[in-house]
């Protein structure tokens, strides 16, 4: 079976993070989030991906190549201009021989794909989504569905007095090839938007609703994308892709260590912490519930508290880093410096 992965977006929600890398090639852990998705598809039977590209697609296609070192083959295609994500789909089409899987590409959950493969099945319809529950379907799309599992309404970032239900599109469908008929070319089409609204007007073959309770989150904020790392840590998510920590590191666990990071006696790291590799915390630091990428360094005294630092960031010695604060690639933070709760360094243009 095929799979088409979105992974046009620009990550807006994650800058300053994805001003140097694109949102599926940020490191959870000791890989890139995508490497996390396409092993999950692997494993599940799928043997070839097109990832649907436009942002930074140089760095998604260096790490991956062909595919071949994961067990996949892929295939890129690069948006010249973004097509939206049913555009994507369509400008894709000739690649695609049959019914075919679609996922966005920020999404981390753990469905069982043979099962929603059944499902798809045994219901003869034209598509099948998968819904999952959340607290706030405001920042997502809002599927109702009826009594069959019949999807009767889908509403993209509803405002608080449309919201219907709390299941929304969980960024997983199964759409059988008659669908791109449907998809207009030649200009940016929101599946969201547009073709499911469409597809549910229409008086042709059903699209059903497949909800369940697996693990599901969209790292598409920092938020989620620090609790997606604290998640693994704590064991939530039945990952089995994630490597050994750097042995002889003094860590509180649950922590991941990345190789050649070190942690100086004096420092406290941990828990729910994660360094990537080659890291240097050095004596008296503090980093708590934080994710740190590669080549970060953190000097005497400094604090870190659930933060995000990119690739290469200096904090100097003694300087703060308050909770949600997200730190881009190869930032210096001055000796000293407070850097507020939630603050992004630098700002967002
Ligand atoms: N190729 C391509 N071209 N990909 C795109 C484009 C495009 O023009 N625009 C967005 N994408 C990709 C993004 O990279 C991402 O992987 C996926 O499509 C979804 O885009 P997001 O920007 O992350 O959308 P969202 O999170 O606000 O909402 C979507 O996901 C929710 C679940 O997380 C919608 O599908 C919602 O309905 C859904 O609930
Ligand atoms: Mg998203």
């Amino acid at each position: 079976m095929q799979a088409i992965v979105l992974v046009g977006g620009e990550g807006t929600r994650l800058r300053p993070l994805t001003y140097s890398v694109p949102k599926p090639m940020v490191p959870l852990l000791d890989r890139p989030f995508m490497e996390h998705v396409l092993l999950r598809l692997r494993d599940a039977g799928i043997a070839e991906v097109i990832l649907a590209a436009g942002y930074l697609p140089e760095a998604i296609q260096r790490h991956f190549g062909d595919g071949r070192e994961i067990g996949l083959r892929l295939h890129y295609v690069v948006e010249e201009v973004p097509l939206g994500t049913a555009g994507a789909l369509k400008n894709v089409e000739s690649l695609i021989t049959g019914a075919f899987f679609v996922f966005n590409g920020d999404v981390l959950t753990s469905l069982d794909l043979g099962a929603m493969r059944e499902f798809h099945r045994s219901k003869g319809g034209i598509g099948t989504l998968h819904l999952t529950p959340v607290e706030d379907p405001t920042a997502f799309g809002c599927v109702e569905h009826d009594g069959e599992g019949c999807v009767a309404r889908f509403v993209e970032k509803p405002r608080a007095h449309e919201v219907t239900t709390n299941l929304i599109n969980a960024g997983t469908y199964l759409l059988e090839r008659e669908v791109l008929a449907a998809i207009p070319a030649g200009r940016n089409v929101s599946i969201e938007r547009e073709t499911f609204p469409t597809l549910i007007a229409a008086n042709g073959r059903k699209l059903f609703a497949y909800a369940t309770g697996d693990y599901w989150i969209d790292i598409g904020k920092p938020e989620n994308y620090l609790k997606a790392n604290v998640d693994i840590l704590q064991g939530n998510i039945p990952l089995h892709t994630v490597g050994t920590t750097a042995p002889h590191v003094p860590v509180k666990s649950p922590s991941f260590v990345g190789l050649g990071s070190s942690v100086e006696g004096r420092a406290e790291v941990g828990p729910n912490t994660v360094l990537g590799r080659n890291c240097r915390v050095s004596s008296g630091a503090r980093v708590s519930g934080s994710v740190l990428w590669d080549d970060v360094s953190v000097d005497r005294d400094a604090v870190i508290e659930g933060a995000i630092l990119a690739g290469g960031v200096h904090v100097g010695a003694g300087a703060h880093i308050g909770r949600g604060a997200v730190v881009g690639h190869g930032e210096e933070i001055a000796p000293g410096v407070v850097i507020p709760a939630g603050a992004r360094v630098p700002t967002p243009a």
